[in-house]
């Protein structure tokens, strides 16, 4: 049930100037806000008596107008709220949104500006966003060129961060301090045809550490209509200001007042595990605005993907020959390459192994007109999107699989031309309805058309928006790679299953990623929510494809299933070959099992950066699944199962890494054992050095 405790406490006086302050509910965050001699906003925090963020000020500077200085505070409301909602999914049934707010109304003349900036202190952390009435004094339209919102630390703190960048967020994480921040950025390489911002800007979601500790999460909740946040960090003041994505005219953002920005958000707690149990985010978006929900089904998948990846040489085109008669639009006089793993024969038994092992749908890339020359900055072919390849039968394949219970799942790469997507889009979705399609993954890999753009920037967030919107009213579910980095919206849209808007499993095959990279992402990306990471890989060695490529997963396999309950999503792909699930029927047993939606969840251990540990009950049954996670260090998770309800027993099946597993020299040594828990059991569980454990926990009767 809805539970709705609305109080109402109105302080508005004009002309106010002392210091306002709240605290959170609790009591152990205080926020204080002043307006300084220049008559800028500033706000500091403390948490749990001490200083955390120091006097930081507030503004945004725009060609029509300043809303940096010069204002007198005209009024401040306060309010309390504590009430719950229900996600359509999630890691929880009942999210409990619980605040008190500061709104603080400025005025200032000559001319005259109003603005309101609104304060949210919750438990768990702050957040606060400007907004802008329509202004007597100037005009309505603002072409933005900076936002001036620091955060201003007090010490030399270490920073869990990926390097600035308007077009991609696909890095590994430096774990570095304020004072070694210009070496670490120093070592990133630029990705081709990416924006690296100069100088020390890194990008959101990032993560602090304080010597205390206190952990702090930066990001951002809501992001519609303005371009995403980065930070320029002042490495010496322990300071950090927004930077926003600009256009290519340098303009940052066009605002038709009235407007409200997106939350700037801090997740803060000196205990690890409460940023990864944070719903802060979510709780600063607004509702769903889906009526009928009933369509949104979360989902396991698995696709021809990897084939791509694995060496090979796969292709997502169809015809070698394209390149050399460019223009041609018959594919049908074109021949095969013979490479092309999105033909007919080939889904079929994708939809086969599907049906076989109850894995919902089967996502397929690369079968339709576009792909000859996609990848590069002078493509000269656009995607069409109701335009299969030859090898491709539509028809035959919508009617196998519906005869299956399979759904097939549409893949839209746009190489990055987001304008011609758009044109396109109604009929993009209607010929996915008319063939039973309800789930798209959508990708903008390259530089984004209209070439005034980068990935971040406002018209890219407001494109992305469009098409979730859009594909909403034909009742699609979407997925969307290389898309601006989540900030929540997912409860508002729903039918929003996951972004990929990190580096993700793909990367296990373009030089890998370390066990630790999945042991930061849940305290960074994954607070904007859910993640496409692709986990599942049970043959991690590249090797055993193609002699010629070294290429090996920093992970265990036992790893591999942990990362189901560590990287949630409600659409989550089985990403391997169904030939090496077949070589390891007994671990992808697990995967089969797992859900991907979820009742409750509970986090048991976490350290950023060194390892996770959590529990989480399936919406659907009585069953706890755990995973536990490490970085390069073995470790022993202690695992207390005081969660699971008193006096029932349960039947645990661990699968985890066997004595001698090793992510790089035994990644495939794993062992399946039995053991009866209850909740007095804390169990002690080895992990292999980049390994894991997978456990379910089934209720005995
Ligand atoms: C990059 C995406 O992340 C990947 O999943 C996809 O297969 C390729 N682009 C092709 O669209
Ligand atoms: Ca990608």
């Amino acid at each position: 049930m809805r539970k709705l405790i609305f109080m109402m406490m109105l302080v508005s006086a004009l002309g106010v100037s002392a210091v306002s302050r709240i605290t959170s509910p609790s009591g152990e965050l205080l926020l204080n806000v002043d307006i300084d001699a220049d008559g800028s906003l500033c706000y500091s925090l403390d948490y749990k008596g001490s200083s955390l963020v120091k006097e930081s000020r507030l503004g945004l500077v725009s060609d029509e107008a300043d809303f940096t200085h010069g204002f007198k505070i005209a009024g401040t409301d306060t309010l309390s709220v504590d009430r719950t909602w229900k996600p359509i999914w999630g890691e929880y049934e009942t999210v409990r949104d619980n605040f008190r707010e500061l709104a603080v109304i400025l005025k200032a003349e000559k001319p005259d500006r109003e603005m309101t900036v609104r304060f949210r202190l919750f438990d768990d952390g702050l957040g606060f966003r400007y907004e802008f009435p329509a202004q007597r004094g100037s005009s309505n339209y603002l072409t933005v060129r900076d936002e001036k919102t620091e955060f201003n630390f007090t010490g030399d703190h270490t920073l869990f961060c990926i390097p600035g960048d308007y077009d991609t967020d696909e890095y590994l994480w430096s774990e570095t301090s304020f004072s070694g921040l210009p070496d670490a950025l120093g070592r990133y390489r630029r990705h081709s045809e990416a924006q690296r911002t100069g100088g020390n800007t890194i990008q959101t979601p990032m993560l602090i550490k304080t010597g205390a500790p206190v952990y702090v999460n930066i990001h951002e909740a809501a992001l519609k209509g303005y371009p995403a946040m980065l930070l320029d960090v002042d490495t010496d003041r322990h300071a950090m200001k927004t930077h926003l994505v600009p256009d290519k005219l340098g303009v940052r953002a066009y605002l038709h007042l009235p407007f409200e920005s997106p939350w700037r958000t801090l997740i803060v707690s000196d205990d690890a595990r409460d940023i990864l149990a944070s719903q802060l985010v979510l709780n600063l978006n607004e509702p769903c605005k889906i009526e009928d929900t009933s369509w949104i089904k979360p989902m396991k998948f698995i696709g021809v993907w990897w084939e791509m990846f694995t060496g090979k040489k796969k292709t997502w085109a169809y015809s070698d020959e394209y390149l050399a008669k460019p223009g041609v639009t018959d594919y049908a006089s074109l021949k095969s390459n013979g490479r092309h793993p999105a033909n007919t024969a080939n889904v079929m038994r994708y939809i086969d192994f599907a049906a076989r092992n109850g894995i919902d749908g089967v996502l397929v890339e690369g079968w339709n007109e576009g792909w000859e020359d996609w990848a590069s900055y002078r493509k000269n072919r656009q995607f069409l999107f109701d335009k299969p390849y030859p090898d491709f039968d539509v028809d035959s394949l919508r009617d196998y699989a519906a005869a299956k219970g399979v759904k097939l799942i549409m893949h839209h790469e746009t190489a990055a031309n987001a304008a011609d997507y758009e044109l396109q889009l109604d009929r993009a979705f209607k010929f996915m309805k008319d063939n039973n399609y309800d789930a798209v993954k959508t990708g903008y890999v390259g530089a984004i058309i209209p070439r005034s753009e980068h990935h971040g920037s406002q018209w890219m967030v407001d494109h992305v928006r469009h098409v979730i919107e859009r594909a909403a009213d034909y009742e699609i579910m979407v997925d969307s790679h290389e898309a601006p980095r989540p900030t929540g919206l997912c409860r508002t849209y729903p039918n929003w299953l996951a972004q990929e808007s990190a580096r993700g499993g793909e990367f296990e095959s373009m030089g890998g990623n370390p066990p630790s990279h999945t042991c930061i992402l849940p305290f960074t990306r994954l607070k904007g929510g859910p993640m496409d990471y692709t986990p599942g890989l049970f043959e991690t060695r590249l090797s055993y494809y193609d002699e010629g490529k070294n290429d090996q997963a920093g992970t265990t396999l036992a790893r591999q299933l942990a990362l189901y309950l560590t990287m949630p999503s409600p659409m989550q792909m089985a990403c391997d070959l169904p030939e090496n699930y077949e070589r390891f029927p007994d671990a992808f047993q697990f995967i089969k099992d797992v859900p991907v939606d979820w009742a409750d969840s509970r986090y048991i251990e976490a350290e950023p950066n060194r390892y996770i540990t959590v529990a989480r009950r399936d919406k659907e049954s009585d069953d706890w699944y755990v995973g536990a996670i490490t970085d390069e260090s073995p470790r022993t998770a202690v695992i207390d199962m005081s969660f699971l309800p008193k006096g029932k027993k349960y039947e645990a099946t661990i699968y985890e890494d066997a004595p001698g597993a090793h992510w790089k020299d035994n990644p495939q040594a794993y062992r399946i054992r039995k053991v009866k828990v209850d909740n007095k059991t804390r169990l002690k569980q080895p992990l292999a050095a980049g390994g894991g454990a997978a456990i379910r926990i089934k209720k005995l009767h």
